[in-house]
């Protein structure tokens, strides 16, 4: 039965390569992933959220080198790290997978390579192999003989490997994409993968001689070559539910994938190299991959050599000097001030501006006006229960566009200052008591919307405004300090 019909929402984030801390863009999938799991969630979906990390990578072995670490050592803290990131900015993941679990991943990859063996093919290789991209590149997309992205020079590779034959599902992926089958937003993506499935796509290699990679799980039945990178790591969608464990409900509940949100630069691995696996494997292909763009600085990608990177744990940092909500901050600058679809721009100071007009003057500033009328005018709370998402909010998040939504919350907040500018309730109260009451009442209930979609972009503070109302008591603080 489909996940529709089922009434469950599977939801995936990539996951992620353990060979630094995560930074803004990696907060990007994750937050954006997160307001789509809780949506559902609040919507009475019964929802599965995964997130993980990529650790069978020589990109890690590498990184532990420098490091001068042990490699298990230092992915075991470098994933620490992930995980309290993601709990600061409060990801609701039910899962974080990670592929050197051997009870949790290995069985299920090797499971999957032995219903791919009809398409697999060992086949002496030589070829150009970027460490970045975990991919063999071509002489094209080299620029003075480096790979552009990474800004490095291939290694020369020569070995016998085994071979995927992806070429023989381009066109049944095409398609697929086509017919919408897997639906790939927005639409400017779709086309882009589309004109590379007209092309034609090519074979790829699915694994690495022993003695030239540390890492990696064993091709069943040749211990001469290691299951490489991509076979590997997007098996860890349905290996996290159980695929090839006896213990297998969740790949049984949820799987077909809902939605794989990923970014740009792996789109032709979700949108056709996946597909294609699971195409020979005979397994059900996902529903719908939502690609966003990149995160830039002041227009440029965020690198440490340009000096433009802003780590998300220093921003939480800073703004906890202004309030108790900063990871909410954060969470709120990506997703409103990052275009849905598009690569966006975050500085220190875009950063501020926003805070303080969404926040400061904005959502906090309105939050104390309205519970100071009630406090002072109201002799109760205003009954308003549970917090509840007002579905007429739900339209853009329904179409992925996670900016539109945040904006229409926005707007609305805008509607309700706009209200009291118009009809000044503390003024009304005094000249007409019972209809100063009744407008104040009105307000604490637009408050109480306000709050109840929130809880899936700021849950704290939706909270703790739901609190206030509760309590019919104004903050003793404002909820964010303006921040000069
Ligand atoms: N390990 C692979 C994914 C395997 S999924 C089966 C990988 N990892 S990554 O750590 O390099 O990237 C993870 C995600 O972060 C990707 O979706 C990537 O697009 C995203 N981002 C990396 N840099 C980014 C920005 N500057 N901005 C937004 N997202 C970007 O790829």
């Amino acid at each position: 039965m489909d996940n529709q019909k089922k009434n469950t929402f599977y939801i995936t984030t990539p996951i992620f390569y353990p060979n630094a801390n995560l930074h803004m863009g990696h907060a990007y999938t994750t937050c954006v992933s997160d307001i789509l799991a809780r949506y559902n969630r609040i919507i009475g979906k019964e929802t599965y959220f995964l997130t993980g990390a990529d650790e069978n990578t020589e990109k890690v072995v590498r990184a532990a080198k420098i490091a001068g670490e042990e490699t298990q050592a230092y992915l075991n803290k470098i994933v620490e790290g992930f995980k309290d990131l993601f709990t600061k900015l409060e990801i609701s993941y039910d899962q974080f997978i990670r592929t050197s679990d051997k009870n949790i991943h290995w069985p299920g990859v090797q499971k999957f390579w032995k219903l791919l063996e009809k398409d697999i093919e060992k086949r002496s290789y030589e070829g150009l192999y970027c460490v970045g991209h975990e991919s063999f590149i071509t002489e094209k997309e080299l620029v003075e003989g480096k790979c552009v992205e990474h800004d490095e020079t291939p290694q020369l590779l020569k070995e016998e490997n085994y071979f995927f034959k992806l070429s023989k599902y381009s066109e049944q992926i095409k398609d697929l994409i086509e017919k919408g089958e897997i639906e790939i937003i927005p639409h400017t993506r779709k086309n882009e993968i589309l004109s590379l499935l007209n092309n034609g796509l090519e074979d790829i290699s699915f694994s690495r001689s022993t003695e030239k990679v540390s890492v990696g799980i064993p091709v069943p039945g040749d211990q001469s070559q290691k299951i490489y990178v991509w076979g590997d790591a997007l098996s860890n969608y349905i290996t996290a539910l159980g695929f090839g464990r006896s213990d297998d409900e969740l790949y049984q509940k949820f799987w077909p994938v809902n939605l794989h949100v990923i970014g740009k630069d792996i789109l032709r691995f979700h949108a056709a190299i996946w597909p294609g696996m699971l195409l020979s494997a005979g397994l059900p292909l996902p529903k719908k991959i939502l690609v966003h763009g990149f995160i830039t600085s002041g227009g440029r990608k965020m690198s440490k050599s340009i000096g433009n990177v802003i780590s998300p744990l220093e921003l939480i940092n800073e703004y906890s000097k202004y309030t108790d909500f900063s990871s909410e901050v954060l969470r709120l600058y990506l997703s409103r001030h990052i275009s849905a679809f598009e690569d966006g721009d975050l500085t220190i100071e875009s950063f501020r501006e926003a805070y303080n007009a969404d926040l400061a003057n904005g959502l906090g500033n309105l939050v104390s006006r309205v519970m100071k009328m009630a406090e002072t005018n109201l002799s109760e709370p205003v009954e308003c229960g549970d917090l509840v998402f007002d579905t007429s909010f739900s339209f853009p998040i329904e179409a992925y566009n996670i900016q539109q939504f945040v904006n229409e919350v926005w707007e609305y907040i805008g509607h309700v200052d706009a209200l009291i500018q118009k009809e000044q309730p503390f003024k009304l109260v005094k000249e007409n008591k019972d209809k100063g009451v009744e407008l104040i009442t009105e307000l604490v209930k637009k408050l109480h919307v306000i709050a109840g979609v929130l809880q899936v972009l700021m849950p704290n503070t939706a909270e703790k405004i739901n609190n206030f109302i509760k309590e019919n008591k104004m903050p003793d603080k404002p909820l964010f300090l303006r921040k000069n």
